[in-house]
């Protein structure tokens, strides 16, 4: 009984007195064990009374060293001294950017240094933004070009961000200069080459006198600014619903300095893009006056990009999320 009192009052801020406390009582010569050994000398009668009383002598030792343990624990180490605020942090593993932000990341700091804004919108679309504001007319072939997911009749996930581009050209009066990055998405079989998400950076133009000429030096520079200085474009003619003329944009190969390898199939260029000057029928469809206005635009896959700045041989690491891959990129800010 006057051990229990003894338990319940002691009280102490020391953690060495603790120690001490928990060996008086618990440790193999302490006040409990002792008691424990008494144990068979108790006659049988009192055994059950003794017992109890023992049991709950030694749970609460056992439950008061814990306390003081577990409140001088936050305001000193278990040797007694203060807390070493000092002490330099414990190494915390960075991870890495994934290269699609890398490089998405590039493209837009590219187009940004030459007055581009960003634009970012749905990835849920209605068909007036994805297809017939571009000049996709109903029932016509060239909305097969683009194998689309679609939610219902009127509404599908955008097949390009061409959509974010509409909604801009409805939302604001020339001079236009935006850069739309996002995910589309498109109904394709998976494989090294395709996805069915992939992620794209779609450019727009439109001010008094755009000309062709205009579209292919922003292209070249950009080409010069992604691949380095040295690079060479080339346009392919080329057919897309909302641009007339519209090219495709190879870029010489960076592995044979265009003069012909494996990678680039021994034509010194690898497709990048597509562009075009933005068809009047578009421009009027979001209500700017193709008399006064005219307007280049561009589209390119970050993925594709990407593989080719890293040499990256399947489309699929980009989603598999393999941090042997990842890590991979770590150095590439
Ligand atoms: N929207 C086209 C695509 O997704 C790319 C493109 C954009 C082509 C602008 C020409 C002009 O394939």
């Amino acid at each position: 009984e006057s051990l229990l009192k003894e338990v319940e009052g002691f009280t102490t801020s020391d953690l060495k007195a603790v120690e001490e406390f928990r060996i008086k009582m618990l440790g193999k010569k302490g006040a409990v064990t002792a008691l424990m050994g008494e144990f068979r000398n108790v006659p049988n009668e009192q055994k059950k009374m003794f017992g109890q009383k023992l049991n709950l002598l030694k749970s609460a030792a056992q439950e008061k060293v814990n306390l003081l343990k577990e409140e001088l624990s936050h305001t000193s180490t278990s040797a007694g001294e203060k807390l070493d605020l000092t002490r330099p942090a414990e190494f915390t593993p960075l991870g890495a950017r994934h290269p699609l932000s890398v490089v998405r990341k590039e493209i837009l700091d590219i187009f940004s240094r030459i007055g581009f804004s960003i634009s970012e919108g749905p990835e849920i679309e209605d068909d007036f933004h994805n297809f017939t504001a571009l000049n996709f007319p109903p029932e016509h072939p060239a909305r097969d070009m683009q194998d689309t997911f679609f939610i219902d009749e009127e509404i599908a996930l955008r097949t390009h961000t061409s959509s974010v581009q509409v909604r801009v050209m409805e939302n604001s009066t020339p001079p236009i200069r935006t850069v739309s990055p996002g995910r589309v998405f498109r109904n394709e079989a998976i494989s090294a080459r395709a996805h069915c998400i992939f992620h794209q950076v779609e450019g727009l133009y439109i001010d008094k006198g755009v000309s062709f000429a205009d579209l292919k030096q922003t292209l070249l520079y950009f080409a010069q600014e992604m691949f380095g200085e040295k690079t060479e474009i080339r346009l392919r003619p080329s057919y897309f619903p909302f641009t007339e003329p519209s090219a495709e944009v190879d870029v010489s190969c960076q592995i044979c300095n265009g003069k012909g390898c494996n990678v680039c199939k021994h034509t010194g260029f690898l497709e990048i893009m597509g562009c075009g000057m933005v068809d009047p029928n578009v421009l009027e469809n979001c209500g700017i006056d193709s008399n006064v206005y005219s307007g280049f635009a561009f589209g390119m896959g970050i993925e594709r990009i990407t593989m080719l700045k890293y040499q990256i041989n399947d489309l699929r690491h980009f989603f598999e999320n393999d941090l042997r891959f990842l890590n991979q990129f770590k150095s590439a800010y």
